[in-house]
């Protein structure tokens, strides 16, 4: 059965961006062969990440990230199953708030909110992270 997992959690510093690269670069290496794609966000010291697949294959995925000490206090905003994948172009496509154009980075604050420092706050509910993470996915990300 085809399902998505959609989880936030809070990142344990130190985190920069050769460790963002590093778990991009296991994911290329881990997700196709288990049919997994997907986006990871990072913003504000949290992740969002979403992940569709084999629902087998996803919980085996869930579980290793539950032991990844590089984040805490995981929280499932949705697991679901799915007709067919919103999420397909990436193995896992990484997003890191201060690659996004500051256009990108307006438009989305002003639609999902954003914190007192005027960071934009990654949604808890499922609609809106799912709505967030298409937004990403679909945008030019890289600033000029
Ligand atoms: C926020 C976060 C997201 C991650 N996403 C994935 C992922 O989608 N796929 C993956 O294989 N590893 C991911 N990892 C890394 C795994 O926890 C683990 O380190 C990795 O799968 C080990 O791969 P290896 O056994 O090939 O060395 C992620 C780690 C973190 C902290």
């Amino acid at each position: 059965m085809l399902c998505r997992l959609i989880y936030r959690s809070t990142v344990v510093p130190p985190f920069d961006f050769d460790d963002l690269r590093s778990i991009l670069a296991a994911s290329e290496r881990n997700n196709p062969p288990q049919g997994i794609t997907g986006v990871l966000m990072t913003a504000s010291m949290q992740f969002l990440q979403v992940m569709e697949g084999p629902s087998d294959n996803i919980n085996e995925l869930y579980r290793t990230l539950q032991r990844d000490t590089g984040h805490e206090h995981l929280r499932l905003v949705e697991f679901t199953a799915i007709q067919q994948r919103l999420f397909d172009g990436w193995a896992m496509r990484g997003v890191h708030r201060r690659l996004m154009s500051d256009e990108l980075t307006t438009f989305l604050t002003k639609k999902y909110g954003s914190d007192e420092s005027g960071h934009l706050t990654l949604p808890s509910t499922a609609f809106l992270a799912t709505s967030l993470l298409f937004d990403v996915a679909n945008t030019d990300i890289i600033g000029t």
